[in-house]
C-alpha cells in the first residue's frame, strides 16, 4: 500500500539505447543511467554525480524515467521542455532511447576530466 503512494520502485531491468553512440546496456532496478553506464565501463561524462553540475545531461528521445531530485533548479525551461534529464538522477521506468552529445575522453581519475566541457546537445 505505502508503495502506492510513495511512488513504484523500478521492479524489472530496463535497456537504454544511447545515441548516437550506439551503445546499449542494461540498467539493474534502482540504479541511474549514469551508475549503469559506468558499471559498463562506458565513457559518460560526470562530475558532482548528485544533480547539481549538469555534465552527466542527455535528451531524452524515447521512453520514460523516474527523477530523484528536482531537476529545474540546474536545467533550463528549454531544456526541460526538450526533455533534457540528468543521468545521475534518472531511473528509466522501462526501456529507454537517449542522445548523448559529447562522451569523456580521459579516465575518470585524470584530473583533466575534471575540467571537461559538458556534453553537446542538439537544439530542441
Ligand atoms: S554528474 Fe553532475 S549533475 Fe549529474
Amino acid at each position: 500500500m505505502l508503495r502506492g503512494l510513495f511512488g513504484r520502485r523500478p521492479s524489472a531491468r530496463a535497456t537504454v539505447q544511447v545515441e548516437p553512440h550506439g551503445w546499449r546496456f542494461e540498467v539493474e532496478p534502482g540504479q541511474t543511467l549514469l551508475q549503469a553506464a559506468l558499471a559498463h565501463g562506458l565513457p559518460w561524462p560526470s562530475r558532482c554525480r548528485v544533480g547539481s553540475c549538469t555534465t552527466c545531461r542527455c535528451r531524452l528521445l524515447e521512453g520514460e524515467v523516474r527523477a530523484l531530485t528536482d531537476t529545474s533548479y540546474v536545467l533550463t525551461k528549454e531544456q526541460l521542455a526538450g526533455r533534457v534529464i540528468l543521468a545521475c538522477q534518472s531511473q528509466p521506468r522501462g526501456d529507454v532511447r537517449v542522445h548523448l552529445g559529447r562522451v569523456r575522453t580521459t579516465l575518470p581519475c585524470d584530473a583533466a576530466a575534471n575540467d571537461a566541457a559538458p556534453a553537446d546537445l542538439p537544439s530542441p
